[in-house]
């Protein structure tokens, strides 16, 4: 069936602004040349560059950008009578990323962005600027990239009370831990390897420490649960502490390990939590590979869905990035409205405290590295039994390494998390272990 186009040359051209030409921006103008008449069918008109700006005008970026006129202060985009919308795809929580989207707001443009650090951190006040000037702001991008998982939340589950939402959210560590699977290298090399491929930045800590994904849970969960974001409750672990040999064990038993970023509501409380877990080989995520990311919304009447592609990339990025424009070109100065930013009117957003996971029960595995003597395991499972944690299987490796040192892996029975968090406090400054214990939740099926 051929798109419509009902009103095709009747209305003017949306007129946008892209600040930042890097990855996603050059991206967008790729997409926006690539499927102009598609765009403009779909759209009801033609989507139009007018301005661009970002830090070197003279850099090849792969992109024909001198036909649209060039700003070298990019707020400066905010304030041109030849602007309906701004693209904001610069990046950063605050600073220059910011400023140039509340002078876009301020000045009743509609904004755009793919910026996940500041919706996370702004994205309630700037979605309240945006009510009061009745100006669209988009996000699509922010989260999992190509995969539409705002408008699926915010659209397609609006009529269910969700019960949880989790997945895959950052594509460098999965992309790290399955290679670690595959490889069966450490982390450090495989994180290495990562970034000499392009897949981690030079400066990881936001990837690997869980930072990034915490930021699209904040997002999907406000979503969600029509919630205000509060990134600041987010319980964020990376994977950093996550071994080979844990990678191995897992398999062993019958699991993968993923990063995996989990939100749910009990009783009026919002857990949002990102760690590394295992999970069953036969769950729909153990099969998420390299950077792809996923998404699993449970709803009370839709059931399971799961949502999956790629995460990061020019052309996936760009894909959400003008989606949100041509929202925007079909209803904004066209008598309608595009929606609450996060489904609901941010004063209609609940404040949920943040839930305390003390007594939520969770199977779970855990890792020990020990010295290499006898006793050492009767002192772990004194400590589990003192605090009630009930074992389920139990793995010492053969033998010790160099250092004398073993690694002693188990996976309990389901209990409440603060047994296992009790059994760590009785062994802390114990003189068989060599590290820190390593506890990794196994994901419910
Ligand atoms: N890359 C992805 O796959 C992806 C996926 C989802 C979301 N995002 C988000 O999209 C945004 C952009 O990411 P990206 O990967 O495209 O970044 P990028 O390749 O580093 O591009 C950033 C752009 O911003 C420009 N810029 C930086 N500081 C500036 C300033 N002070 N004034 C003017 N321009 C400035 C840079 O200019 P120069 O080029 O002249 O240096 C560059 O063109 C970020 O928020 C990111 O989190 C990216």
């Amino acid at each position: 069936m051929s798109d419509p186009s009902p009103a095709s040359g009747a209305l003017p051209p949306l007129r946008i602004a892209i600040a930042g030409l890097g990855t996603v921006g050059a991206g967008v103008i790729r997409l926006l040349d690539t499927n102009r008449e598609l765009i403009a069918a779909r759209a009801g008109r033609a989507i139009e560059v007018s301005a661009v700006s970002a830090r070197d005008r003279a850099k090849d970026r792969g992109v024909n950008h001198e036909r649209f006129s060039w700003e070298d202060d990019m707020t400066a985009l905010a304030t041109r009578a030849d602007v309906d919308v701004v693209l904001e795809l610069v990046g950063g929580s605050d600073g220059p990323a910011l400023a140039l989207s509340r002078a876009a707001l301020d000045a009743g443009k509609g904004l755009v962005t793919a910026n996940k650090a500041m919706i996370a951190h702004h994205g309630l006040s700037l979605a309240e600027q945006a009510e009061a000037k009745g100006a669209p702001l988009k996000f699509e991008a922010a989260v999992a990239g190509g995969i539409p998982v705002v408008k699926g939340l915010r659209e397609g589950t609006s009529a269910n009370a969700l019960t949880k939402v989790y997945g895959i959210l950052n594509g460098t560590c999965n992309y790290i831990l399955s290679e670690m699977e595959a490889t069966g290298a450490d982390f450090a090399e495989v994180l290495a390897d990562a970034q000499r491929l392009g897949y981690a930045e030079a400066d990881p800590t936001f990837d690997i420490e869980g930072i990034d994904a915490a930021h699209k849970l904040a997002i999907l969960a406000a979503i969600g649960f029509g919630a205000r974001v509060d990134f600041a409750s987010v319980r964020t672990t990376g994977i950093v502490a996550v071994r080979a040999a844990d990678i191995a064990q897992a398999d062993a038993l019958g699991f993968v390990i993923r990063l995996i970023a989990e939100a749910d509501v009990q009783e009026g409380s919002l857990l949002q939590r990102v760690r590394p877990c295992l999970v069953a080989k036969d769950h729909p995520l153990s099969g998420v590979d390299g950077p792809t990311n996923a998404v699993v919304a449970e709803g009370n009447f839709s059931g399971r869905l799961l949502f999956q592609g790629a995460g990061a990339g020019d052309g996936p990025t760009a894909s959400a990035v003008v989606a949100d424009l041509i929202d925007i070109a079909r209803v904004f100065e066209n008598g309608g409205e595009v929606g609450a930013p996060f489904s609901m009117p941010v004063a209609q957003l609940a404040a949920l405290g943040p839930a305390d996971p003390a007594n939520r029960l969770e199977r779970a595995y855990l890792r020990f590295t020990v010295n290499d003597r006898p006793g050492v395991l009767a002192e772990i499972t004194a400590a589990m039994r003192d605090a009630d944690v009930s074992i389920e299987s139990l793995i010492q490796q053969g033998r010790g390494n160099a250092d004398g040192e073993v690694l002693v892996a188990m996976v309990t029975h389901e209990g409440p998390e603060r047994s296992v968090a009790r059994a760590l406090e009785l062994l802390e400054g114990s003189e068989s272990l060599t590290a820190a214990p390593l506890v990794l939740p196994i994901l419910p099926a």
